[in-house]
């Protein structure tokens, strides 16, 4: 039987990469599509950014693939409002996943486009893994008079797992990112992910490393990483700064896994709603985190390698969208990844 993907087009330009993505998807292989509503959209719809229905659509299918939400028009300080974004974070909730998966790869034919010198991003070939449940995302958070607070707390079990993934996904390395320097919860998770790597992972090289030096140390020098394995929060800011390295958000797919039911396939860039309807949208990224999705959700090694090769060699033939600093369509872009399959 084909298997069955909730689609989730979400807001600003998700729509048209989506339909972008579930063609470049039927030219590899044959899949159910069950498209729902989450994001603003279903604010609009349902005054809530993930109902259950949707949640339940999701834990019942075999992946869910996710475009982009949110936009200017819920942007909001007032905590009783719905915001998009709560119905990611429900749905990684929800799902109980916990690894997230940040693969950054530049491609070759996109040296010119990264911000960085050639020889400075010559060989970067990295993984960033984001612990996605835990920690100040999920925290108590609230308001007191004129004070806020956002709790940050992680449990040995939270770490213990991530820091699994990590070094699974390692080939040489794993450099677990942290502010034992500062934080309670840095020194808790530099003690776990020491005692895992001893105990099961002694021949995977570990190196420990404060937060803001990673910041600096994956422009000064983006080869020297293997894996990164983070927290939460802190894998939400490394993970743009690396995605950047490759020349545009537009190109970072990702995946969120091991809640022991279907994955999250959502490239890393947001809904760019100023392009929105314009078809300049990059839809390179969701191509990818397609690829992701038949690799890890279905096991389909090969048909993940066709479309990333796709995706290179359009790169290849001179496709640039504008974030890329060209001028080709949403349209042409999936044109050309399409002839390559
Ligand atoms: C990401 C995004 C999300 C996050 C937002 C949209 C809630 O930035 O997936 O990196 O912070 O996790
Ligand atoms: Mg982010």
């Amino acid at each position: 039987m084909a298997p069955r993907i909730v689609t989730l087009p979400g807001d600003g330009i998700g729509p048209e990469i989506m339909a972008a993505a579930t063609r470049v998807l039927d030219a590899v292989g044959e899949f159910s599509y069950d498209e729902q509503l989450m994001g603003g959209v279903s604010i609009e719809t349902n005054g809530t950014a993930l109902t259950d229905d949707v949640l339940a659509a999701c834990k019942g299918a075999d992946a869910v693939l996710l475009a982009a939400v949110g936009g200017p028009k819920w942007d909001t300080t007032d905590p009783s409002k719905p915001r998009p974004e709560q119905g990611l974070l429900g749905l990684r909730k929800g799902l109980g996943l916990f690894a997230n998966l940040r693969p950054v790869r530049p491609s070759p034919a996109l040296i010119d486009a990264s911000p960085l010198k050639p020889d400075r991003i010559a060989g970067t070939d990295l993984l960033v893994v984001r612990e996605l449940t835990g920690g100040i995302y999920f925290g108590e958070s609230g308001r007191d008079g004129d004070t806020a607070h956002d709790d940050c707390a992680y449990s040995v079990f939270e770490i213990e797992r991530i820091a699994r993934v990590g070094f699974q996904s390692a080939r040489t390395k794993v450099t677990s990112v942290d502010k034992a320097n500062v934080l309670e919860t840095s020194r808790l998770w530099r003690e776990v992910v020491t005692r895992v790597h001893a105990e099961e992972f002694p021949d995977v090289t570990l190196e420990h490393l404060l937060v803001d030096n990673t910041a600096m140390q994956l422009v000064s020098q983006p080869s020297s990483f293997d894996v990164i394995v983070t927290e939460n929060l802190f894998g939400d800011i490394l993970s743009d700064e690396a995605a950047m390295l490759t020349g545009s958000l537009g190109m970072l797919p990702s995946a969120s896994v091991g809640g022991g039911g279907p994955g999250l396939f959502e490239p890393v860039h947001g809904s760019a709603p100023d392009i929105a309807g314009t078809g300049r949208a990059n839809p390179l990224a969701m191509f990818l985190s397609a690829a992701l999705m038949l690799r890890h959700g279905f096991d389909s090694e090969e048909a993940a390698a066709a479309v990333e090769s796709a995706v290179d060699q359009a790169l290849e033939g001179g496709i640039r969208t504008a974030d890329l600093g060209g001028s080709h369509t949403t349209e042409e872009a999936t044109v050309a990844v399409l002839s390559h399959l």
